[in-house]
């Protein structure tokens, strides 16, 4: 797996770097790589951003500043580049995120994410250069940096070596050992703290009635999900 980040603010994504589920993945194979564009305008002041035509707030990310980063990276015209690579601008308005959302991207060999800033991208950029919108949700960020961490959160610790435990990522919320349903609630030491005890079936050591009782508890929770005001039953997500 390959991720190439676009942004201005590669220093942004030092910490997240580091994290040992994201060293993990890349010391297994996968490449996380950063492009700054302003390191490829070809404005002069490193400009990369400008007014809105037509009037109204704020600056946006130019579509020539946006092309010049991309061919530098790839060495294509990026309208080719479209044919041949998952190509994602994080928008608000996009495909919201979801685990499925995640398995799709994970399954490529290689991505791109556009990171946004100011009042985000010339339409352009996206209509031309992006295979898909993504959106980590419907509020709207300051740039694109944090939700193309999250992103790369997402995919990364699903890779074969990312996560400690080899089983930690099989049976998580949303994952198909769990019917798409939320995870059960985990519990550790103390048994009893001020008198809130754990489920009495968890110390039971009894392993067909652990896996009944979390099963069951997996399944109300998506119960109260598909219930619950922006759960997942209010609607698809798509923008
Ligand atoms: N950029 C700004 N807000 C965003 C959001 N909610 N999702 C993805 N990219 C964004």
């Amino acid at each position: 797996m390959e991720i190439d980040v676009f942004t201005l603010f590669p220093e942004a994504f030092e910490w997240f770097s580091e994290q040992r589920h994201v060293s993990n993945a890349l010391e297994a194979g996968a490449r996380l790589g950063y492009v700054n564009y302003r390191d490829h305008t070809p404005l002069s002041g490193g400009q990369v951003d400008d007014t809105p035509f037509g009037g109204g707030a704020g600056m946006v990310l130019r579509v020539d500043v946006v092309e010049a980063a991309l061919r530098a990276r790839y060495g294509v015209d990026p309208i080719e580049l479209v044919g041949r690579r998952r190509v994602l601008a994080l928008t608000p308005g996009g495909r919201v995120l979801d685990d499925a959302f995640v398995d799709e991207l994970a399954a490529e060999p290689a991505i791109t994410l556009l990171c946004g800033r100011y009042e985000g991208f010339d339409e352009r950029i996206i209509e031309r250069f992006a295979t898909d919108r993504l959106s980590i949700g419907r509020y709207v960020l300051a740039g694109g940096e944090l939700a193309a961490m999250v992103v790369c959160d997402a995919i990364l610790r699903k890779l074969p070596g990312a996560l400690g435990h080899a089983d930690s990522a099989v049976e998580e919320s949303f994952s198909a050992a769990l019917e798409g349903a939320p995870e059960y609630p985990h519990y550790t030491r103390p048994a009893d703290h001020r008198g809130w005890r754990v489920p009495e079936v968890l110390l039971s050591g009894h392993h067909a009635k652990i896996r009944e009782w979390r099963r069951e508890q997996s399944r109300l929770r998506l119960e109260q999900d598909l219930g619950s005001p922006g759960g997942r039953g209010s609607g698809d997500g798509r923008g």
